[in-house]
């Protein structure tokens, strides 16, 4: 029997975002979607490991799915990893967001998702980064060290910690008077907001479905 000719073209690229925290880099995502700045491309489902982010408020008043998958709710570490590698299957997504996302993902997923994993992580790699390195610490520590400049970096994920190859980098100047909650905000607002979607894009037009 003749099968019906399938037309690809039609299919958005789908998108799956890994959440803990505020979302507001799930937000820029979702605001370059809604205005075009990324086409053809929607976010199948957000997904978070802690049940107050705010970033499942974000998804759900955008229409988007959204749900929890908590690592308390599993007895074993493996039976955690089990049930995310088994609801990101279900989603068939062409790239997997870590948008905030403060869980170690684990190696079964980076291999069922090799290459197709990205992070956006809130300092240039390799300064303030891998183990320890997370949301205010980072700029905790650059403020300690004195660097006068800064950044964010969006990286593919592979089995380390902040180790996997670097995609985008941008700058942002360090001031004198900053605290470290001045400079995570200048970060986001300078360069993480502006990177992600950004990098996403560059997969959705060189690995789209076209
Ligand atoms: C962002 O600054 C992100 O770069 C950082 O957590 C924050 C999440 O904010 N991620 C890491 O530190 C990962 N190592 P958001 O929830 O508002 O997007």
């Amino acid at each position: 029997m003749e099968q019906p000719v399938q037309n690809r073209s039609a299919e958005p690229f789908r998108l799956v975002v890994l959440v803990s925290g505020g979302g507001t880099n799930l937000q820029a995502i979702i605001d370059a979607i809604e205005d075009g700045a990324i086409q053809n491309a929607k976010i199948a489902c957000v997904i978070s490991n802690n049940p107050e982010a705010y970033a499942l408020e974000r998804a759900k008043k955008h229409g988007i799915k959204a749900c929890c998958i908590r690592p308390a709710d599993f007895s074993e570490r493996e039976a955690y990893d089990a049930a995310l590698l088994s609801a990101l299957q279900e989603e068939t997504p062409d790239l997997i967001v870590l948008a905030g996302f403060l869980v170690i993902v684990p190696k079964i997923i980076i291999h069922a998702f090799e290459g197709r994993i990205i992070n956006i992580h809130p300092s240039l790699i390799p300064s303030f980064c891998g183990k320890g390195y997370w949301g205010l610490h980072v700029h905790e520590a650059a403020l300690a060290r004195g660097v006068k400049v800064s950044g964010a970096t969006v990286h593919v994920v592979d089995e380390g910690t902040d180790t996997g190859p670097i995609l985008l980098q941008k700058a942002v100047e360090v001031r004198e008077d900053d605290t470290p909650e001045s400079l995570q905000r200048r970060i986001m607002e300078e360069a993480e907001w502006k990177l992600l979607p950004q990098a996403i894009r560059m997969f959705v037009e060189t690995e789209g479905k076209a």
